[in-house]
């Protein structure tokens, strides 16, 4: 299923909130934001300063510390500023930043941050705060340069019956 027909999926929920972990330049939450109900939020995690987190379980050349690093929360803001309820928050997801949405429930979050620390972060987070028939869309699952975000799915959604998707933005 492409992002567009997951989105248009949860748009029918009675509830939830909209987020994304991993913005870049923000190609993804555009199309987010351009889907969302106008009175529901969007939120929005990067560091804006590239990758932060690379380790033991991740791919050895690709993704580095630091990839990703030209964008800035202002481009991104400026980017998204005709659609309202968008609340870009720049920080290290892996560092409890995520705990500003505690209360919050979601209907929809796009998890885009190619490494195992923060995908684990984003994922520990999320299951946790997800409304009935919500989607948490994973980029980087099964994806050949990204084995520790896929080895952070497997440990985490293993007992809520996950079923993953590969989904290239280029056929979305
Ligand atoms: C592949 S890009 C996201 C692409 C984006 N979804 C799009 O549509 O273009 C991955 C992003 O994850 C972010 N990222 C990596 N490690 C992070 C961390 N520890 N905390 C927050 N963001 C992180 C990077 O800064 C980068 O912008």
């Amino acid at each position: 299923m492409i992002i567009q027909e997951m989105l248009a999926q949860v748009r029918n929920l009675d509830s939830g909130d909209y987020a994304e972990c991993g913005v870049y330049q923000g190609m993804s939450a555009e199309i987010i934001a351009a889907s969302k109900h106008q009175d529901s939020f969007l939120y929005l995690f990067d560091t804006f300063k590239g990758h932060i987190g690379h380790g033991e379980f991740d791919h050895e050349t690709s993704h580095p510390d630091g990839n990703y690093s030209d964008t800035s929360l202002e481009q991104v803001k400026e980017r998204l500023k005709a659609f309202p309820n968008v609340i870009i928050i720049s920080g290290d997801i892996r560092k409890g930043i995520l705990n500003v949405l505690d209360g919050r429930k979601f209907r929809f979050v796009n998890v885009d941050v190619d490494l195992y620390e923060p995908t684990y972060a984003a994922i520990k987070f999320f299951k946790s705060h997800m409304v009935s028939g919500g989607i948490m869309r994973l980029d980087d699952y099964r994806i050949d340069d990204c084995p520790g975000a896929t080895k952070a799915a497997d440990e985490l959604l293993e007992e809520i019956n996950f079923v993953g998707h590969q989904v290239s933005w280029w056929t979305a």
